[in-house]
């Protein structure tokens, strides 16, 4: 990779589900080291097919799929990059599969060839940073969506990903706990792109706010204007003045 290659670059992307319209449109795309960006559009734009054809979990019909500046051609590429970028699924019951959180956390770093002792000690560490200490034996099935969300994010830091996808995070959390994901992510400081309709939750973790339209991704110049914080009572809520 080449020092000004970006993590994650799309060139002329077109994607539609089988018998479907078209959803993703000759898109383009690049996410660099410092990119931090924030993913806002309207239900059905395509945000969650883009993550998935960034990570070869859905094939392009036409179109360029670059990671770390190399072209992705097949699953063997993938499946050697995927790691390095971590998928936060928007269904957080699509990334947990184990009977167990310490299983379900402990599988990533198992697959990435580390010795089940390093595997758990990683683990634990993980569940710990993520306020989940004393989750390690619980049923994942069992827990609330809040709490199954927090596992799956923690299943992505055990990999010690280098870029961040992440699918609606903060949905079905607390106030306490999405505090610590906000704290979480500021301390990874990984480039990343956050699709999320809590402005707040963006205005904290991204430094860029990025649209869905007819498929392709564009600059939203209107939420710009409008994302700033103050202090008065709208905060850091998108608002207009009159
Ligand atoms: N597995 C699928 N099969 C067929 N159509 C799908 C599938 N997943 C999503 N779609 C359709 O593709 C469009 C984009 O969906 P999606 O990427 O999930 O949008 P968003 O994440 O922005 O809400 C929607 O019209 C949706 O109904
Ligand atoms: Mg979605």
């Amino acid at each position: 990779m080449d020092r000004t290659d970006p993590i994650i670059e799309l060139k002329g992307v077109s994607f539609a589900y089988p018998g479907g319209p078209q959803v993703i449109r000759h898109l383009d795309f690049a996410l660099h080291k410092r990119d931090r960006i924030g993913l806002v559009a309207p239900n059905g734009s395509g945000k969650t097919t883009l993550l998935h054809l960034i990570l070869g979990l859905l094939k392009p019909s036409e179109g360029e799929v670059r990671l770390f500046g190399r072209s992705m051609r097949g699953e063997k590429d993938f499946v050697l990059l995927r790691t390095k970028i971590g998928l936060l699924f928007q269904d957080a019951d699509d990334q947990l599969f184990n009977p167990t959180v310490i299983e379900d956390v402990a599988f990533g770093p198992l697959n990435t060839g580390k010795t089940r002792e390093e595997a758990l000690a990683i683990s634990r560490d993980t569940l710990h940073r993520l306020g989940l200490s004393g989750f390690e034996d619980r049923i994942t099935h069992k827990l609330s969506g809040g709490e199954k969300q927090m596992v799956a994010m923690a299943t992505i830091v055990a990999l010690q990903p280098e870029a961040l996808l992440l699918d609606e995070p903060t949905v079905g959390l607390d106030e306490k706990t999405h505090k610590r994901l906000i704290a979480l992510l500021a301390e990874l400081a990984l480039p990343c792109v956050i699709i999320s309709h809590a402005f707040d939750f963006l205005s904290a973790t991204t430094d860029r706010i990025l649209t869905m339209e007819n498929g392709r991704i564009v600059l939203d110049e209107e939420m710009r204007v409008h994302i700033h914080e103050h202090a008065h009572k709208l905060g850091s809520k998108p608002h207009r003045h009159v």
